[in-house]
């Protein structure tokens, strides 16, 4: 009995869903059920979408100027960073899009925007502190916009756990070449 109420309950929210993807079409992916508040998360997805480049810009500093012993696997190391965070900007961008918004890469604001700072660093060490601190900062913001977010927009949660789980990553291995750089 339970089962046969249950089914035709879904019977009605399909017409009902069917009859809601006809309204509002120019809206693309986003439906009258997306749960979030849609400027704020592109608010939020710009934020982190100029914190990705900012780090992209560091890293890629940092791989031109590390130098001394080691250099070049520390070097290949922030190339591969450099390459991911891209990677993330790049998604956060497709995000936006999708969200009807419009990514914001005008590299007057980046800086002002980014939750990491763009620190050249004196020295490898140095470097490599400030991209561990950079990294450690990206993963406190993700988690908070990943709370904010909730189950109000799965999408854009998964995206932003995935990155997450990237820039944690990135954390240990800094955090290891730390520990191999200090003795
Ligand atoms: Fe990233
Ligand atoms: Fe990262």
């Amino acid at each position: 009995m339970t089962t046969a109420n249950n089914t035709n309950e879904f019977a009605a929210d399909v017409a009902e869903i069917r009859r809601r993807a006809r309204e509002h079409m120019e809206d693309g992916p986003i439906t009258g059920s997306y749960g979030a508040d849609r400027e704020k998360v592109v608010k939020l997805l710009n934020e982190a979408l100029a914190t990705e480049l900012v780090c992209v810009l560091r890293y890629k500093r940092h791989h031109f100027m590390a130098r001394g012993i080691n250099s070049e696997s520390v070097a290949e190391e922030f190339l591969e960073h450099a390459n991911e965070e891209q990677e993330h900007a790049d998604q956060i961008a497709e995000r936006i899009t999708q969200l009807n918004g419009e990514p914001d890469m005008n590299p007057d604001v980046l800086s002002k925007r980014s939750h990491a700072q763009y620190v050249e660093g004196k020295d490898m060490l140095d470097m490599i502190k400030e991209n561990l601190v950079a990294e450690r900062i990206a993963i406190d913001s993700y988690k908070q916009m990943i709370l904010y977010i909730g189950e109000k927009d799965p999408t854009t949660r998964r995206m932003l756990e995935s990155i997450l789980e990237k820039e944690e990553e990135h954390a240990d291995d800094m955090a290891n070449l730390l520990s191999a750089h200090s003795n």
